[in-house]
């Protein structure tokens, strides 16, 4: 049984076909690199996995539930977690307070109370390594670390499927080497299953992808073995604009 599987999903927007028949299955634990240029559907896909909008054609399982037409907060509890592009943190809020929100509305929802929630976003806050700036207001915090927190606000959920959104995108390549051997420590330890998108192709994407798709003007043009998915005409065509010379 596959953690997430999408039967030709279909979003629009008016005329715009923003994701097109998409198909795909995420194992339990696997790391996938979606990949594909700006427009071409990455964040709409994840949109319609969290649950922002509901896909006019095709149908979204979680764990061979249906979840096409559930709101994300009912998805999260189920296990999907995510980063969102664009940080939005409750920027009077401090770091700590933040990172247990996640918790709150994570799966361990209703199991959690304030004092526990804050006792999760702690020993999160200390893996991401973001401890000196716990009680910090969130507004204060750096582009880098605001998606650290962003991060740790994801991994708070307690996520079985965590969707990052340009995560690592405008991190320093030291930074992201960091966060990429964190984050597969921690996937691996705890089993969770990561689906990153980044607008290029990455040495973030490569390092820790075992499987990278690839997305063109919504259509899913390459699934594969990320080696092989790298070395694939149609993926050099989208990126170059013209097929690799024989
Ligand atoms: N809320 C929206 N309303 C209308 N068009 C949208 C909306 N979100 C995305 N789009 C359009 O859908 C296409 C895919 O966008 P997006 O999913 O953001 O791509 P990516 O994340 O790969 O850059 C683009 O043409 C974009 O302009
Ligand atoms: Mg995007």
């Amino acid at each position: 049984m596959a953690l997430l599987k999408l039967e030709e999903v279909t979003k629009r927007f008016g005329g715009l076909v923003a994701v097109n028949a998409v198909s795909l299955e995420i194992d339990a634990g696997e790391f996938v690199g979606i990949v594909g240029p700006n427009g071409s559907g990455k964040t709409t896909l994840f949109n319609v996995i969290s649950g922002v909008f509901f896909p006019e054609e095709g149908r979204v399982f979680f764990e061979d539930k249906d979840v096409t037409r559930l709101p994300p907060f009912k998805r999260a509890p189920l296990g999907i977690g995510r980063t969102f592009q664009i940080p939005r943190p409750f920027a009077s809020a401090s770091v700590r307070e933040n990172v247990a929100v996640g918790a709150m509305f994570g799966v361990l929802g209703p199991e959690v109370n304030v004092n526990e929630s804050l006792k999760i976003a702690d020993q999160i806050i200390e893996r991401v390594g973001l401890q000196e700036h716990r009680d910090k207001q969130a507004g204060t915090l750096t582009p880098v670390e605001k998606k650290l927190m962003e991060i740790a606000r994801a991994l708070a959920m307690k996520p079985k499927l965590l969707l990052m959104d340009e995560a690592m995108a405008g991190m320093h390549p030291s930074d992201i080497d960091g966060m990429v051997a964190f984050i597969k420590n921690l996937a691996r330890d705890e089993g969770i299953a990561v689906v990153a998108m980044v607008e290029h192709i990455m040495r973030a994407v490569v390092g820790m992808a075992e499987k990278v798709i690839v997305l063109d003007q919504g259509s899913k043009i390459v699934d594969a073995p990320t080696k092989q998915a790298l070395e694939d005409p149609k993926v050099i065509e989208v990126y170059l604009g013209h097929p690799p010379e024989e």
